[in-house]
């Protein structure tokens, strides 16, 4: 008898992780949906469930974690920080911060996930990186560089693990207001940013913040995670909202 498939998503106390873990459930995965401070009251009660702590920025939590997840069919590396300022703002200790969560958390879950996917030949990593990559903005440059190098970690990684039909895809969301990303990167942002910066940074906020032009919502992420995890056909990189999947567009027209 097949077990039910088993989805492990990273950073699922919030956001777009909080919505994919739903989404799966609601499809009838079974989902261990990890977070560093574990609770049990953000998804619905199902014995398909199971919410482990992990930090993906820990090496011994992330060993525990898988210890006790046992066999997972499909990783989806989703926990992420950001960091919105003038690089000359930026404090060395939040920017290496923020690759440790963002770039090395990803690469380590995804090591530590590889041997069984390889053994059993089958498996998918979804990373979930950002439109940004597609098209620079500013004030954005530490975290970009972090998500465009998971995309060039993930499209090398899809070509060695293609032999042993393990699939590696990305999912590119735009921009959503209504997550706790922007909270949570404040907490890396210093308030003291260089004169000559700041009217320029304070529009930029205002257009981040702006709800008049299209934006990504939580459930446009678990519908392209979806699509990553159960489509074998799917591109490389999948666009996630309203935002990112015209920017994708106007750029292959381009
Ligand atoms: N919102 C956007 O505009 C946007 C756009 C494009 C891409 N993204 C990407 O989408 C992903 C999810 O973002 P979101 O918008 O859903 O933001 P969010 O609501 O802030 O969720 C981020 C999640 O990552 C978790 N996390 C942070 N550091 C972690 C660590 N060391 N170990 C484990 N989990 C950790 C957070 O957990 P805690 O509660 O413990 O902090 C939280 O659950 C991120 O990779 C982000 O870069 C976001």
């Amino acid at each position: 008898m097949s077990r039910a498939s088993t989805v492990l998503i990273t950073g699922c106390s919030s956001g777009f992780g909080l919505e994919t873990a739903r989404h799966f459930l609601d499809k009838g995965w079974r989902v261990v949906a990890t977070m560093r401070q574990p609770r049990e009251d953000l998804l619905p009660r199902s014995e398909a469930l199971r919410v482990l702590p992990l930090d993906v920025t820990d090496a011994g939590s992330i060993g525990q974690c898988l210890r006790d997840a046992g066999p997972i069919d499909a990783l989806v590396n989703n926990a992420g920080v950001g960091l919105l300022a003038p690089l000359e703002a930026v404090d060395m200790v939040n920017a290496r911060a923020l690759y440790e969560t963002n770039v090395l958390g990803t690469i380590a879950m995804t090591q530590a996930v590889l041997p069984q996917m390889r053994e059993r030949r089958s498996g998918v990593v979804v990373n979930v990186t950002s439109s940004v990559t597609l098209k620079s903005l500013p004030l954005l440059s530490v975290y970009t560089g972090s998500k465009a190098a998971v995309n060039a970690f993930t499209e090398s990684l899809a070509l060695e693990l293609a032999p042993f039909n393990v699939r590696a895809r990305l999912v590119l969301p735009g921009r959503s207001p209504s997550t706790s990303f922007g909270d949570n990167a404040r907490k890396l942002m210093s308030p003291d940013v260089p004169e000559a910066y700041v009217a320029f940074r304070d529009q930029v906020f205002a257009a981040v913040r702006d709800l008049s032009t299209p934006v990504t919502v939580a459930q446009d992420v678990a519908e392209a995670v979806w699509r990553a995890v159960t489509d074998p056909q799917a591109p490389m990189r999948i666009p996630a909202g309203a935002d990112a999947v015209a920017l994708s567009a106007a750029l292959a027209d381009a």
